[in-house]
C-alpha cells in the first residue's frame, strides 16, 4: 500500500472537473498537492475546499512563462515532485467551417504547447520513480463531428507522451495517459456551450457508451491514482476511461 504522507504532486487545470476531483483524492489520502487553474475565483474556490494541503497557484497553461513560473514556485514549495499530472485543457464545439486562426491556437496553445513545455519544465523536478500522467481524449482517435482542433491537439499530447516515457525511462520516470470519454464534469470539457448543446452532448454520450452512463470525475481520479502510483510496470500507454465507447464494442442484441 502506498503511503501518501509524504508524496508531492501538481495538477496543472487542477481547480475544477475531473483535476479537482484527482487533487480532492490525493489530499484526503494525505498527500501535498500544487494545482494551477486559469481562473481568479475558480482558484480562490478551490483552496478554499481543499485546505492546508493544497497550494492552488494561478498559472495560464498557454504561457510559457507562466509554466517557467511554475516551475520555479513547484521546486522553492516542494523541491522534487512525486507525480506531475498535466490535466489543463480546453474545448469548444466548431465544425471544421467555423474553425478560426484564433480558436485553432487557443485550442494547441492550451492543449498542446501548454502540455509539452509544462512537462519539459517540470520534469526535472520529477524523482526517480516518480511518473507523468497526461489527460488526453478518446476524441484523438474518434472522428467527432466539431472537434476537429482539439482531437488533433491532444492526439499530439499522446505522440509526445509515448517519446518522453523512452527519453525518461532510463531515469525510471513513468509516462503515460489518461484518456477520459463522456465524463460528467460542470464544463464537460466543452467551453461555452449553451445549456441546450449540452443536454444533447450528454444524451449523445449515454446512448453511445457501452456502459450506458457518464463517466464519474472520481472514476478518471482513481485512474490518475492507478498510473500515478499502481502501474509500477507501465509506461507509454493511454488507458481510456470511457465505458468502453473507443473500443467498438458490439452488445448483445
Ligand atoms: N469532461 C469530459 O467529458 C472530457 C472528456 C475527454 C477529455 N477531457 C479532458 O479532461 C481534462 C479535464 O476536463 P474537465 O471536463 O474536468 O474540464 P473543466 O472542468 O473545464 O476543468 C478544466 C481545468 O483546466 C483549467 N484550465 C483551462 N484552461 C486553462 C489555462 N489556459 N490555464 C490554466 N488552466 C486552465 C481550468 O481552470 P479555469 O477554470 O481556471 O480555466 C480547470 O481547472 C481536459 O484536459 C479535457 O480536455 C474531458
Amino acid at each position: 500500500m502506498t503511503d501518501y504522507k509524504d508524496k508531492k504532486i501538481v495538477i496543472t487545470g487542477g481547480t475544477h472537473g475531473m483535476g479537482f476531483a484527482t487533487a480532492k483524492l490525493f489530499t484526503d489520502l494525505g498527500a501535498s498537492v500544487i494545482i494551477t487553474g486559469h481562473n481568479e475565483q475558480r482558484i480562490k474556490t478551490a483552496q478554499e475546499q481543499l485546505g492546508a494541503r493544497a497550494l492552488a497557484i494561478r498559472s495560464d497553461a498557454s504561457s510559457l512563462a507562466d509554466i517557467e513560473q511554475l516551475a520555479t514556485a513547484v521546486a522553492t514549495h516542494f523541491g522534487k515532485i512525486d507525480l506531475l499530472h498535466i490535466n489543463a485543457g480546453y474545448s469548444i464545439l466548431e465544425l471544421f467551417s467555423q474553425v478560426t486562426a484564433a480558436s485553432y491556437d487557443k485550442t494547441f496553445d492550451i492543449n498542446t504547447k501548454g502540455a509539452f513545455f509544462t512537462a519539459r519544465q517540470l520534469s526535472p523536478l520529477i524523482n526517480s520513480h516518480g511518473a507523468i500522467v497526461f489527460t488526453t481524449s478518446i476524441a484523438n482517435n474518434s472522428g467527432y463531428a466539431g472537434m476537429g482542433a482539439y482531437a488533433g491537439a491532444k492526439a499530439a499530447v499522446t505522440a509526445f507522451m509515448r517519446v518522453l516515457a523512452a527519453e525518461l525511462a532510463p531515469a525510471g520516470i513513468r509516462v503515460n495517459a489518461v484518456s477520459p470519454g463522456f465524463i460528467s464534469t460542470p464544463t464537460m470539457g466543452v467551453y461555452g456551450a449553451t445549456q441546450a448543446e449540452l443536454a444533447a452532448f450528454e444524451a449523445l454520450g449515454n446512448t453511445i457508451t457501452p456502459l450506458k452512463r457518464h463517466g464519474h470525475m472520481e472514476e478518471v481520479a482513481a485512474a490518475v491514482k492507478f498510473l500515478g502510483f499502481e502501474a509500477t510496470f507501465t509506461t507509454a500507454a493511454e488507458l481510456t476511461v470511457d465505458g468502453g465507447l473507443s473500443h467498438r464494442l458490439t452488445l448483445p442484441q
